[in-house]
């Protein structure tokens, strides 16, 4: 690496880290271009670099510059999209690839300022093309980076939320160099996609791992801050367990609308049943569960059934051995339960 880098400082580190553990061989990086790292970088935008390359290659065989792809039909430029997914970035490229061709004298703008203003174009993608087509110095804060920056500064706080983005934005500007712009671009979204990972993090690998407040409070799972939940409402609600004689138990068809529709179920009284005794949560635990709009509690009153009488409510119910229940659609609780019982 060239000397103008202190060598402890964080990109300083990471571009040393980069050198031995980076990509180096992307096609975007080889035969580098404005148009080519643009068209990368909106593939990349939502895919994977892997599932990226080859929609990357055959792209650039079809529409090999600029002009090309504004002068294709979006049809053509669909249907090399296909498989790819989230087709408004095609529709966003072609509509951006005219606009440069008819406002910029067909070329793409080289500052963000000019490359916000295209579809498609958010200001870490500008800043990410900036540094790697004209290697302008430019932070970055895509998703990845976002991690990296979460935890070697421990932002607390979901990055969605505006003022959390803020604080990593200067946390992002604060570690960009002035030099090796298209480098260390590279290297911190590198880092963060191969060491520094939503699961399982390879701290001890890791370049920057001295002054990572994340790692220093042994806190490294806290972040990024999680998007906080909406609360639900809790309801919770009570469920028969009846037993006859051979040990079976009743199971009951739900009807076809509503929660577990059409699934089997034990039979459910609801929270209301005051004619019944309160159930005996040290006999069977209740199960928490939960629901897009709401968490259940799910409460278990033992029966004994033994005389055919005490069924005669549920005519539709079929006795079931808590072991053999796999064949019937169950609800994940009511399975949950049935073990336990098995057991
Ligand atoms: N994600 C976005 N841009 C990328 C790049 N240039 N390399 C790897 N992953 C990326």
């Amino acid at each position: 690496m060239s000397k103008d880098l202190d060598p402890a400082s964080f990109a300083g580190r990471l571009l040393h880290w980069w050198q031995d553990n980076g990509r180096h061989d992307l096609p975007w990086q080889i035969e580098r271009s404005p148009y080519r790292v643009w068209v990368s970088e909106i593939m990349l935008q939502q895919t994977q670099v892997r599932t990226v390359i080859p929609y990357f290659q055959r792209f650039m065989d079809r529409f090999p510059d600029l002009q090309a792809l504004a002068e294709s039909s979006l049809d053509d430029v669909l249907s090399e999209w296909t498989g790819l997914g989230y087709y408004a970035r095609a529709r966003n490229l072609h509509a951006a690839a005219r606009r440069a061709m008819s406002d910029h004298g067909g070329e793409l703008p080289a500052q963000p300022d000019g490359l916000v203003d295209l579809p498609g174009i958010g200001p870490s993608t500008a800043n990410a093309i900036v540094a790697q087509a004209w290697d302008h110095r430019a932070p970055i804060l895509d998703g990845n980076v976002k991690r990296v920056l979460s935890r070697h500064a421990a932002i607390e706080g979901w990055p969605g939320r505006s003022a959390v983005e803020k604080r990593l934005w200067q946390e992002a500007d604060l570690r960009t160099p002035r030099t090796h712009a298209a480098d260390y671009t590279q290297a911190i979204m590198d880092l963060g996609a191969t060491l520094c990972t939503a699961r399982a993090p390879g701290c001890q690998a890791c370049p920057v791992r001295a002054d990572c407040l994340a790692r220093q409070a042994d806190r490294v799972a806290d972040f990024p801050g999680r998007k906080p939940r909406k609360e639900r409402p809790h309801r919770r609600s009570l469920f028969l367990v009846l037993r006859n004689q051979t040990d079976e138990v009743l199971l009951i068809q739900r009807p076809p609308t509503g929660i577990w529709g059409g699934l089997w179920c034990l039979p459910e009284v609801g929270s209301e049943a005051e004619h019944l005794p309160a159930p005996d949560r040290e006999e069977i635990a209740p199960i928490a569960h939960e629901f897009t709009h709401f968490r259940l509690t799910m409460e278990f009153l033992h029966l004994d059934a033994r005389t055919p009488d005490s069924v005669r409510d549920w005519p539709e119910g079929r006795w079931v051995r808590p072991g053999q229940g796999a064949s019937m659609g169950l609800p994940r609780p009511i399975q949950i339960l049935l073990e336990t019982l098995d057991a």
